[in-house]
């Protein structure tokens, strides 16, 4: 059996900086109350139309491959992780196949939302440790800002999410220092509809028949009806406390499955970088594991809750900052939409 490590890692954020005080002008919303109950004080909006998913994709995965010292010809396979993709379908990775002129590799897209990426480093790992294959592109990207409902009714959603992607190249690892030891996948459908985007979709209501917006009226013969955009039915709807309340448990969970799985303590993490969904779930882990500042990561002030991609372009911002040394141990974990949940432990 190979181990993987990660060999080379990138991010891109757009320029454009949206503040609370930007939103304001949109919605009934004020900083005070973004501030206070996300810790969010700006976000990134793509370009609208020169800027996609996989574009920003591209653009990290171009400096993940540069600092792992290979070509994009040597990439094997692309894992992508999205819920916001270019097309309904194909996948944002043929895109990026095509954008970065690669070889004729597979191309694999997630849709884990949230712990998309933990998901997709975990596809790859396997990928490695099997021999079948010994550079991964893995990325997660988001455009969210083109698919928010910034009228006041949307609020409890669009305030929080932001754009932006980030990318690893996950390599055979040749020495002793650097592996990911392993991850931790889990899921739950019982709170499908807590989290989630109804539509497009084949559904009909068949799941949720008692949804408070759908009624046979709404519901046309096609995945996409005029009625479901006239009711705004075609954007995000989140219980944000009842994701709270899952995610404040099964993510310390999950975190000590992956250091009971190889026999670390909490006081062994180096930096833990946790899913940027809002700062008071991750200082309530932090408190739960009783870890030291200097060993949690965030960085959702300054980029929102960029789903797929939070996960990388922290752990790539902490890296650039010096935060990151070759060997330390370093804990990934993610929740999001599903519910899904994971974690990965591995030694920078
Ligand atoms: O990344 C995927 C995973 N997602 C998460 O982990 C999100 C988890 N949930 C959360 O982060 C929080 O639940 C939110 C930040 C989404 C909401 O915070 P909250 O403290 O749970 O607020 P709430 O939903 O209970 O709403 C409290 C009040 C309500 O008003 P009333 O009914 O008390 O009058 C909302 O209508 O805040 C109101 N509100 C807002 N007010 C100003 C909701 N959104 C806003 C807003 N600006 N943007």
């Amino acid at each position: 059996m190979y181990k993987s490590k990660i060999a080379g890692i990138g991010k891109y954020v757009p320029s454009q900086v949206v503040t609370n005080k930007d939103l304001e002008k949109l919605m009934d919303t004020n900083d005070e109350w973004i501030q206070e109950r996300t810790g969010i004080k700006e976000r990134r909006y793509a370009h609208r139309t020169q800027e996609t998913t996989a574009t920003m994709g591209v653009e990290a995965a171009k400096i993940a491959i540069e600092r792992a010292g290979i070509t994009a010809q040597d990439i094997d396979f692309i894992v992508f992780a999205t819920l916001s993709p270019d097309y309904y379908f194909p996948g944002c990775g043929v895109l990026v196949q095509r954008a970065l002129e690669m070889k004729e590799i597979g191309a694999l897209d997630i849709r884990n939302q949230c712990s998309g990426f933990v998901y997709a480093l975990s596809v790859a790992d396997q990928f490695i440790k099997t021999g079948m294959y010994q550079n991964i592109l893995v990325i997660g990207s988001e455009k969210h800002s083109f698919g928010l409902d910034f009228t006041t009714r949307g609020r409890n959603v669009s305030v929080i999410f932001g754009d932006g992607a980030g990318a690893v190249v996950l390599q055979r690892s040749n020495n002793n220092i650097s592996e990911i030891l392993s991850t931790h996948l889990h899921s739950n459908g019982n709170d499908a509809e807590t989290l989630a985007m109804y539509n497009p979709g084949t559904h009909a209501n068949y799941w949720k028949k008692d949804l408070a917006d759908f009624n046979e009226a709404t519901l046309g013969d096609m995945f996409m009806s005029h009625t479901m955009i006239d009711n705004a039915q075609n954007f995000p709807f989140m219980d944000g406390p009842a994701v709270f309340k899952k995610a404040v448990v099964k993510m310390p969970e999950v975190i000590m499955e992956a250091l009971q799985a190889n026999n670390y303590t909490t006081q062994d993490i180096d930096m833990l970088i946790s899913h940027q969904a809002n700062l008071r779930i991750i200082q309530f882990i932090q408190h739960t594991l009783k870890l030291n500042d200097d060993k949690v990561y965030n960085n959702i002030q300054q980029y929102g809750n960029t789903t797929a991609a939070s996960v990388p372009i922290a752990l790539c911002e902490a890296w650039e900052k010096g935060k990151i040394k070759e060997g330390d141990l370093v804990c990934l974990t993610v929740f999001g939409s599903g519910f899904t949940w994971a974690s990965a432990l591995l030694k920078w």
